[in-house]
């Protein structure tokens, strides 16, 4: 990557900068996140919402995340702050910035404990205690460990600190260069979840939960909840895709590069729900458990099935490194800005803003026990970190930044830096003007409304 205009390092290649685009989008998100919200919200329907959702706004809001970064070369709050003053407009874009910044902190802190979950199933796995559970069984195995704070507390802290060791010593790149042979081995897996799942009678059964729409569960909360989905899961509206677009050389192709992204992180979450829902079905689960589904349904198959030992070993192993790199990119722009802006070393900066998180992380595993009946409008802190970020915070910040790059910036500009050919560039102007923002708009009207 040669082009003097940058002013620090380049991603050595396209692959490296997949790779890491990658590591952050493929975590907890798709692998615990996507099958509880399905499971909660209905199944198909809420699965249709959200690829529609993926396509038409989270696509666009990609794109235009790295744009950005790659223009401004710098942290998300100085990125917009530049970009907005070189075209004479307000500087009140920079709160693109700051509030992706405050959103990736927010969900840092109660992604660690989740992250701190994994972590534990993979001793779990290891000393076989998933071998000929039946269902009560692992529930009680989840439900003793969500009430134990001082266990809950121990793994959360020991994923903050690998997510703070690996920042700290700004080696991520290393990490997700291992993601290229990580990455595929947790797809494979995952496809053999998904063959023994053809095995318990009600696969049929999953694949109708899944891809069936039941339209009557279609609600403003339901589609709300699938397009904030989206947004988290393809780690927008964060300033994280904007980081890294800062480190994007110019011979990227940005719109290609984030279909490849968005159809990976699509592909692990629907085969998480291929390899979930005929368990869970097949076991008489509840699919609406909430964020205990996969803990509850996955030690069931791996319970049951030949060589279950090394394979569940090995799942929680992967899960565990899949949320690793994504913590890492959610601590990586609040570093970045505090490095840039503040006398702060890195090792510094990354300290405040881990150990912060990890403090407002441990309020939100609190609520798994202690504090259950402490809630702010009717939820308790660890949904409500949930929804304010996922269903108020990236959904705003997205708004605003389609609404930047389709209407405030140049098209000329825009248009250079997608380098898109005719047909294709009045097709992504048109989603960037006339289809994601007024549709996340109402989305999020009519969600919040209820
Ligand atoms: N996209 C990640 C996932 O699906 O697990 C979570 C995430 C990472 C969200 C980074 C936001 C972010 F900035
Ligand atoms: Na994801």
């Amino acid at each position: 990557m040669s082009n003097k205009r940058h002013s620090h390092a380049q991603w050595s290649s396209r692959l490296i900068f997949i790779l890491a685009a990658v590591g952050s989008a493929v975590g907890l998100g798709n692998i615990w996140k996507f099958p509880y919200m399905t499971g909660e919200s209905g199944g198909g329907a809420f699965v249709l919402v959200y690829l529609v959702c993926i396509a038409l706004i989270g696509l666009p809001i990609l794109m235009s995340e790295w744009l950005l970064g790659r223009i401004g070369q710098k942290n998300p709050i100085s990125t917009m702050d530049q970009i907005a003053g070189r075209l004479k407009r307000s500087r009140g874009w920079m709160a693109i910035g700051v509030a992706g910044i405050a959103g990736a902190w927010l969900i840092l802190s109660f992604y660690s404990v989740i992250g701190g979950w994994a972590l534990s199933y993979i001793r779990y796995a290891a000393s076989g205690t998933f071998s000929g559970m039946n269902s009560d069984q692992v529930s009680t195995l989840f439900n003793d460990l969500l009430a134990s704070p001082g266990v809950l507390l121990a793994w959360h802290s020991l994923f903050m600190v690998l997510v703070i060791a690996v920042v700290a010593a700004g080696v991520t790149s290393g990490l997700e260069r291992a993601a290229k042979f990580l990455m595929p081995a947790l797809a494979g897996l995952l496809l053999i979840m998904v063959g023994y799942a053809a095995t318990t009678g009600s696969f049929g059964e999953g694949l109708a939960w899944l891809f069936q729409p039941d339209f009557s569960r279609i609600t403003g909360e339901v589609v709300l909840a699938a397009m904030g989905h989206a947004f988290f899961t393809l780690s927008l509206g964060m300033g994280v895709m904007m980081a890294y677009g800062s480190y994007l050389g110019d011979d990227v192709h940005l719109g290609r590069t984030a279909v490849t992204v968005a159809v990976l992180d699509t592909v692990i979450a629907l085969a998480a729900g291929m390899a979930i829902f005929p368990v869970v079905l097949a076991n008489g689960l509840d699919p609406a458990a909430g964020p205990g589904l996969i803990f509850q349904s996955l030690p069931l198959a791996f319970g049951n099935m030949a060589g279950g030992l090394f394979f569940s070993v090995l799942f929680f192993v992967l899960l565990v490194f899949a949320a690793w790199t994504s913590a890492m990119s959610l601590l990586e722009p609040i570093v970045e800005w505090l490095e840039e802006k503040t006398p702060l070393s890195r090792l510094q900066a990354a300290l405040a803003a881990g150990i912060s998180a990890w403090l407002l992380g441990i309020a939100a595993l609190l609520s798994f026990n202690a504090w259950s009946g402490v809630t702010i409008f009717g939820r308790d802190i660890f949904n409500t970190l949930d929804y304010l970020t996922a269903n108020i915070m990236l959904p705003l910040t997205g708004l605003a930044t389609i609404i930047f790059v389709g209407w405030v910036m140049g098209r000329d500009e825009v248009r250079a830096q997608l380098n898109l050919s005719g047909g294709s560039w009045k097709l992504w102007r048109f989603a960037a003007r006339y289809i994601a923002p007024p549709a996340v708009a109402i989305v999020f009207i009519f969600g919040v409304l209820g």
